[in-house]
């Protein structure tokens, strides 16, 4: 590849999708740790939730987002939702050359690092804990763990109605959470984009002996690694007047571009709808 032309590959945005407003815990991770990245930000608000969604179906909407994001084009992609990370991520990497990067591999790898006493939690969707998958790449690292899994459905339309410190989601999070209380586990896996968003309601009921794990840190971090390793990561910031970050969704733009200015503190000045079903 001639220089200008890895230069220009260089400063292109790197995609970011989620089924909704989640991924954007993990977008934000991303801008904190590599500032001079751009970001497209792709949310498929049309077709929240993917939790419950079976892996085909979250399989073909992935596909159909990788095919939009590469029209812009991107040089890599996070696959900013455990559902998806969990169904389709497996399939698509062998189908693309980019790099793409999911969030349950990192996540898993830190609940790994973590845990003294070798009994890790994890909650999520039920499509991300049915899928097993936590607990597959937890034991390839270390056999001898122990891994125990809940679903909590309703978390995320706790979050997305904005109650994340609310008293339902005290009583609906303590039913969650007794299973994994009682068992000792010492560090519990966020597993689901939305939970980082009530996680001071989840670490007062696992209580302070239980290490939370943000999987958006580590899927950042890896992110910038592959990055510095391929040479792809942008030296040059952001132009004054450029547009770092941008973001789409498949359907209401202005309720997301609300939520999201709650989410990411850097004023998002505009969503624009695409017709996904078309890519
Ligand atoms: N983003 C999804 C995840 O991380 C949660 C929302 C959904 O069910 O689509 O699993």
């Amino acid at each position: 590849m001639e220089a200008a032309e890895r230069q220009k590959n260089r400063e292109l945005p790197i995609g970011v999708f989620d089924s909704g407003v989640g991924g954007l815990t993990v977008a934000r991770e991303i801008m904190r740790q590599t500032p001079n990245e751009k970001i497209v930000y792709f949310g498929d608000t049309a077709r929240v939730p993917y939790g419950s969604k079976s892996r085909e179906t979250v399989t073909r909407y992935s596909r159909q987002i990788i095919r939009f994001l590469r029209t812009i084009p991107v040089k890599a992609i996070v696959v900013a939702c455990n559902t998806a990370s969990a169904y389709a991520l497996d399939e698509i990497e062998k189908e693309i050359d980019i790099p793409i990067v999911g969030v349950i591999r990192p996540g898993a790898q830190m609940a790994v690092e973590g845990t003294r006493n070798g009994r890790i939690g994890v909650i999520g969707t039920e499509g991300t804990v049915g899928s097993g998958i936590y607990t597959t790449y937890i034991r390839q690292l270390r056999p001898d763990v122990e891994v125990l899994s809940k679903a909590c459905p309703l978390f995320v339309p706790l979050v997305e109605e904005g109650l994340w410190q609310d008293p339902v989601t005290d009583e609906i999070a303590t039913r969650y959470l007794s299973e994994l209380i009682d068992v000792g586990i010492d560090t519990l896996i966020m597993g689901c984009t939305h939970y980082p968003l009530i996680r001071s309601t989840i670490a007062r009921i696992m209580g302070e002996h239980v290490t939370l794990i943000n999987p958006a840190y580590e899927t950042a971090r890896e992110l910038k690694g592959m990055l510095l390793a391929q040479g792809l990561d942008n030296p040059t910031p952001a132009r004054l007047g450029e547009a770092q970050y941008r973001f789409f969704v498949s359907d209401g733009a202005q309720r997301f571009k609300q939520f999201a200015n709650s989410i990411i503190k850097y004023g998002i000045l505009s969503a624009k709808v695409v017709n996904i079903e078309e890519y």
